[in-house]
């Protein structure tokens, strides 16, 4: 079972790294832009996203947990701002799964990232709560389009810390982080489970708000 995983080295993905490695039948092949990675590419581009399916051959899943957005005052945004999120974390995953889906091998998988800012937003990052919206509406949408058994879904996860100090000020007041083991289950049910067209919330309850 070939996987890539893209944004190997960021919090998410070392989590993910670390926890596929235990299993012998996966072979992770890890992607990011400049880190120590077996393939660099950035997926806000296609060019890049061609030239790193063809390095990496047959595959059987996709996990990306890159991708970023704007951040900072509402007031202060501009419409190239906007364009920040809706070309990297947005398209750049989009097409992931539209370069992808003729390359893929049957029954593969497209596991997509978008996180709590869709349904509990905080000021100053209005482009991920969007962006993260039509993720998740991608995943409903695409998957009755999806060919030869292949499915996709959009992990929504809560706020993951590397280390977790007690704080209750930072980074977001009063959000218990989420274990970095309900994470990495999320990822690996999507990646290897049965459904598809979903959205996982990975949070932690007793602080996370969720929308009616
Ligand atoms: N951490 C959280 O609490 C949390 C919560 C909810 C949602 N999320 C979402 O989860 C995703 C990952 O978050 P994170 O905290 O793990 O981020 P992170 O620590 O900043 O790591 C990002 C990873 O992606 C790579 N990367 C960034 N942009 C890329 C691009 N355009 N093309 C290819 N690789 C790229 C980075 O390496 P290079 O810089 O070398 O490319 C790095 O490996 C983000 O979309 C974030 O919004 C995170």
């Amino acid at each position: 079972m070939k996987v890539i995983l893209i944004g190997a080295t960021g919090i998410l993905g070392k989590i993910i790294f670390k926890e596929l490695k235990k299993y012998n039948d996966i072979d992770v092949i890890t992607v990011s832009r400049n880190g120590a990675t077996d393939i660099h590419a950035d997926i806000s581009s296609a060019d890049q996203i061609k030239a790193m399916y063809a390095k990496v051959g047959s595959f059987d899943s996709v996990i990306n947990v890159a991708g970023h957005c704007w951040v900072g005052p509402f007031d202060e945004m501009t419409e190239e701002n906007w364009y920040s999120g809706i070309k990297t974390k947005m398209m750049g995953q989009i097409n992931l799964v539209m370069i992808g889906k003729e390359l893929i091998n049957d029954n593969g998988s497209f596991t997509l990232t978008s996180g709590f800012l869709s349904d509990d937003p905080i000021k100053g990052t209005i482009n991920y709560s969007v962006v993260n919206g039509g993720i998740e509406n991608f995943v409903f949408a695409a998957n009755i389009e999806l060919k030869r058994g292949i499915r996709v879904n959009a992990i929504s996860p809560g706020v993951v810390l590397e280390n977790y100090d007690g704080m209750m000020n930072t980074p977001i007041a009063g959000q218990y982080p989420v274990s970095h083991e309900r994470v990495v289950h999320a990822y690996y049910k999507s990646a290897f489970g049965y459904l598809s067209g979903q959205v996982f919330r990975v949070w932690e309850p007793s602080t996370q708000y969720i929308r009616k």
